[in-house]
């Protein structure tokens, strides 16, 4: 038997519940390998989140890895995974838990008519027949049930109030009250919470139980409606990194953790997250998902904490308070970029690798220092934007890699050749033609790699000051349904073009190998 999470936290808080690896990464553009995942989950241990749920064990091959891999290292945390209110997923989802040291079953079914109706296509009675018999048998296997009400903010609320009873007698720890298409209002929120509490406070063990918002953004809400599920009762927080999530995304994890600081003395609130590791949680599934945040993104955008105007400059001088309420160090901005060289050690880098969100085992920190010792033959210095780029290559991806470019005017066109590592490491050379240097760049990586691309978006902008400015490039491309991203980093904007490209191929190109080998539960559909 495993202590459910609600008696493992002591005083009583906020519990920050991330579900970056599920909902976030169900979203376009953002999936992750497991080999991602797991990277991604040591560092939102170490950001202090209390569960995270790592995926939906159901759907894929994939999610069932990451899982276990998640479970085998990553003790502290309840690890939570998604099931439909079906018995075949709650057994695989109680099968993939296997390596959690605290496990919990989240299973979900929609509840208001319009989903009953057409998405379901059950009756109320049915619905609440399926939720007593689904959260009982996750209850039997499982001491730590989640049962979410879905699109619970479109829920007739007497009907809402009886799901939630039904959960709570089958054996429900925590009842999540999801506004899955982010449609409600603070003011409505807040007042479903409490009216939902209320009207399940004479069920046994209703006392122990914790209420939970999972709030999507489709108006710009997402965070603003937490905080008011919060007044109204809630406890628990299901939150994402960066807000990543269907659609629009769900509420982000660093914006609720620093309103809940920032006024704590209005909302009388705690969460355990450790916000000095929000910025470089945040920068890593940046590059991990190749998905940067728009620049004046709240706490983590680059200028989050800029000051350009005359007037606020003045008054930042006189005293911080005037346009600063946090500090940016408090949230893991720094002032300064340590430089590591050829003259420093293992520790050294680990350190760095640490503050910038990677957390590695031995075997990853010995292959990732041998190819730190390489860059040092080629560079004085290494940066944190190095560091970067070479984990994005490095230890937990694979695919081709940029060895060599050389762009030259040809008349009016220019000129590309391109060299290029195979994953397999052989050397590949191309060259190409086009009306400018990117546009002949794209077309030598195009006949090397084997890979087109029809780019939907391609930008080049700095990152950094003065002499540790560096051009970053991002593009966006479409393939089917999908949607990939790319970054790439340098002090060269063509090279960082090339990056750029060939983080996205890489990802499409693994992308197709892993739909080369489909996995047969795969054809149950995401939520
Ligand atoms: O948005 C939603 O309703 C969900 C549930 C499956 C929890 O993601
Ligand atoms: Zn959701």
């Amino acid at each position: 038997m495993t202590t459910p999470t609600i008696e493992r936290i002591t005083p009583p808080r906020i519990r920050i519940f991330d579900t970056t690896l599920r909902d976030g990464e169900q979203s376009p553009g953002c999936s992750m390998s497991p080999q991602q995942k797991l990277v991604m989950a040591r560092a939102l241990d170490e950001l202090g989140v209390d569960v995270i749920e790592t995926g939906f064990p159901a759907s894929s091959q994939s999610d069932r890895e990451a899982m276990t891999m998640i479970g085998r290292e990553v003790q502290r945390p309840v690890l939570a995974v998604l099931s439909r209110c079906l018995a075949a997923d709650i057994e695989t989802s109680v099968r993939s838990l296997d390596s959690a040291a605290h496990p919990r079953l989240h299973v979900f079914l929609s509840t208001s008519p319009l989903h009953r109706e057409h998405k379901l296509r059950m009756t109320r009675e049915q619905v609440l027949e399926s939720v007593r018999k689904h959260v009982a048998l996750a209850r039997s296997y499982i001491d730590d049930v989640e049962f979410s009400a879905e699109d619970a903010t479109r829920t007739e609320l007497d009907y809402l109030i009886e799901v939630s009873r039904v959960a709570i007698a089958a054996g429900a720890t925590t009842i999540n009250l999801p506004d899955t298409v982010g449609f409600t209002t603070p003011e409505e929120i807040r007042a479903m919470f409490q009216q939902v509490i209320a009207g399940v406070a004479d069920v046994s063990g209703a006392e122990r139980v914790i209420f939970s918002a999972h709030c999507h953004n489709d108006l710009g809400l997402a965070v603003a409606n937490s905080l008011a599920a919060i007044e109204g009762g809630a406890r628990q927080v299901e939150c994402t990194v960066n807000g990543i999530g269907e659609r629009a995304g769900n509420c982000a994890v660093e914006e609720i953790a620093m309103a809940l600081k920032v006024r704590q003395a209005f909302y009388d609130q705690d969460t355990a997250i450790n916000t000095q590791r929000i910025v470089s949680t945040s920068q890593l599934l940046q590059r991990l998902v190749g998905m940067p945040v728009q620049r004046n993104k709240a706490i983590v955008g680059a200028n989050a904490f800029a000051h350009e105007s005359g007037i606020h400059q003045h008054g930042m001088l006189r005293h911080r308070g005037t346009y600063e309420i946090m500090r940016p160090e408090d949230v893991g901005w720094e002032d300064s970029q340590m430089v590591l060289g050829r003259h420093s050690g293992r520790a050294a880098v680990e350190a760095r690798l640490r503050a910038l969100g990677f957390w590695l085992e031995e075997e990853e920190l010995k292959l990732v220092f041998e190819q730190f010792k390489s860059l040092c033959e080629q560079q004085r210095v290494v940066t944190d934007s190095d560091l970067q780029t070479l984990m994005q290559g490095g230890a937990s991806t694979q695919g081709y890699r940029l060895a060599s470019m050389t762009i030259s005017d040809v008349g009016s066109r220019a000129n590309a050749l391109v060299e290029l590592s195979d994953p397999d490491g052989n050397r590949v050379a191309e060259t190409a033609q086009g009306d400018g240097p990117v546009d002949a760049l794209f077309g030598a990586l195009s006949s090397a790699t084997g890979v087109s691309l029809q780019l939907d978006s391609y930008q080049v902008h700095s990152v950094g000051i003065g002499a540790d400015a560096r051009g970053e490039a991002n593009l966006s491309v479409r393939s089917g349904d999908e949607v990939f991203e790319g970054t790439g980093t340098s002090r060269d904007i063509i090279e960082a073009s090339a990056l750029a490209w060939l983080d996205v191929a890489n990802r499409l190109l693994r992308q197709r190998e892993a739909t080369a080998a489909p996995d047969t539960a795969a054809a149950a559909a995401h939520a």
